[in-house]
């Protein structure tokens, strides 16, 4: 599984490129708010740390208008994915940036239907909101069970983004499903590593080592 960092800060994306395990950087709006940068400048630097796909989103309602920012947002690195909301407008303008070979990572995505039409109209990927829809009590998990089905079906070659991502079983369940890619915000990451015992077995592990005698 690829995994992604879910932020726009850029010394954690840094710090989490450092583990040598990341594949891609996915923002978003209110990621990007938080940063207090100018959002082209932003990207530009987080396309200098990460050799992978860095999705930016565009904020227009109207499908010409997405396709001209994301025309522009693309210009600033290869790498740049342009995030398109799932809406009719979004289609339309996910469907003509696929032609013009733009890779677009369909976003706000809660339904089998809604990745559906985001394959059909040529997404690369499709970002399903597994953390939001257990927030109002809905399985996220299963969305990605059902999305993963529907493209297993087809040869679609879009892949999908585990997004909205809260823990790390969230990250374990995703694997399990045969999810292409997590894209996971840094706390969670962090606690990824973490685990009681084997801190504790480490502690025990050079306790007894400092027991061993040593030749001078
Ligand atoms: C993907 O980048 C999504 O925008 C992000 O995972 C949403 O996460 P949230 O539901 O915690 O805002």
């Amino acid at each position: 599984m690829k995994i992604f960092i879910d932020t726009a800060n850029l010394d954690k994306i840094k710090e989490v490129n450092s583990w040598g395990i990341l594949d891609g950087v996915t923002t978003n709006p209110s990621l990007v708010a938080k940063e207090n940068t100018d959002f082209r400048t932003l990207v530009g630097e987080i396309c200098k740390l990460v050799d992978g796909p860095i999705s930016a989103e565009v904020m227009s309602t109207k499908a010409a208008d997405m396709v001209a920012e994301a025309r522009e947002l693309a210009k600033i690195n290869r790498n740049v994915v342009i995030k398109v909301p799932m809406t009719e407008e979004g289609l339309k303008a996910t469907k003509t940036l696929a032609n013009e070979d733009i890779p677009v990572n369909m976003t706000l995505i809660f339904s089998a239907a809604q990745a559906l039409l985001a394959a059909k109209a040529g997404a690369r990927y499709v970002s399903p909101f597994v953390g939001r829809l257990d927030d109002i009590g809905q399985d996220g998990m299963k969305l990605i069970s059902e999305i993963m089905n529907i493209l297993d079906n087809y040869d679609f070659d879009t892949e999908v983004i585990v997004a909205s991502v809260r823990d790390p079983i969230h990250v374990v369940e995703a694997a399990q499903l045969g999810a292409h890619i997590a894209t996971i915000p840094y706390d969670v990451l962090k606690k990824m590593f973490n685990h009681p015992l084997t801190d504790n077995g480490i502690k025990k592990f050079q306790d007894d080592w400092a027991k061993v005698p040593k030749k001078p």
